[in-house]
């Protein structure tokens, strides 16, 4: 049953919107790495698939940057009338720092817990039943948060992750299990020039009833 709050509004859209457009400007001035506005977009649309009729949203992110990512993950939750429960992690302390200071003076600071550290080791402090992970950091690591957080994603939760294009040599494991059927459906999509997969987890055969 949903509770009363109504988050969705046409003044908190428009802010979010403004957060996004300010953030896009700094990572920009700054030469800070972000996702490009298409992926927001989709990262948006996934958002708001995955919070409808839920009052409560759980993702995380893993590579923050300046949060331009993390507002738009936010920005579906929203559109959706959810509360978004979003855990952000980056190693790089400015940019946390700018990422919290932009959130909050659009007043959305509660709905994110950005931590700086080392996502390898802070994930293993996330014990909450997760629907969404975005993973945009070393490509390296990926393979390593998918197995490390497949238990933490609900079924039917989604992994999503960014520059699945550009480093196929590094990602080669990784993108063999999300292609691996009995675990995750799978597509990629050129949402960008880096490229975006999209799993979403299947339950496992071991628990699901005959
Ligand atoms: C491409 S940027 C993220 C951009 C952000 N997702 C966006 O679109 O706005 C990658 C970030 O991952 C962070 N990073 C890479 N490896 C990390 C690790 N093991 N732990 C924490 N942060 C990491 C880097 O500091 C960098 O800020």
């Amino acid at each position: 049953m949903r509770g009363s709050i109504i988050i969705r509004s046409n003044l908190i859209i428009d802010k979010a919107r403004k957060l996004i457009t300010e953030l896009e400007i700094i990572s920009d001035e700054k030469l800070i790495s972000r996702i490009p506005f298409t992926s927001g977009e989709i990262l948006k649309l996934i958002a708001f698939h995955r919070s409808i009729n839920k009052s409560i949203v759980n993702v995380l992110e893993i590579g923050t940057g300046v949060g331009y990512s993390t507002a738009w993950l936010m920005l579906g939750i929203i559109e959706a009338n959810s509360i978004p429960n979003i855990v952000s992690i980056d190693w790089n302390r400015e940019r946390i720092e700018i990422a919290r200071k932009y959130f909050k003076k659009y007043g959305f600071e509660t709905f994110v817990d950005f931590r700086v550290g080392d996502a390898r080791y802070e994930i293993l402090k996330v014990n909450i039943p997760l629907d969404i992970v975005f993973i945009d950091s070393i490509k390296e690591e990926y393979l390593y948060y998918c197995e490390k957080l497949r238990d933490k994603l609900v079924d039917g939760g989604i992994l999503i992750s960014h520059n699945i294009f550009g480093f196929k040599a590094q990602l080669k494991d990784f993108i063999s299990e999300i292609f691996n059927k009995d675990r995750w459906i799978t597509t990629i999509i050129e949402s960008d020039k880096e490229g975006l997969s999209i799993s979403v987890k299947i339950k496992s055969k071991r628990n699901a009833k005959s």
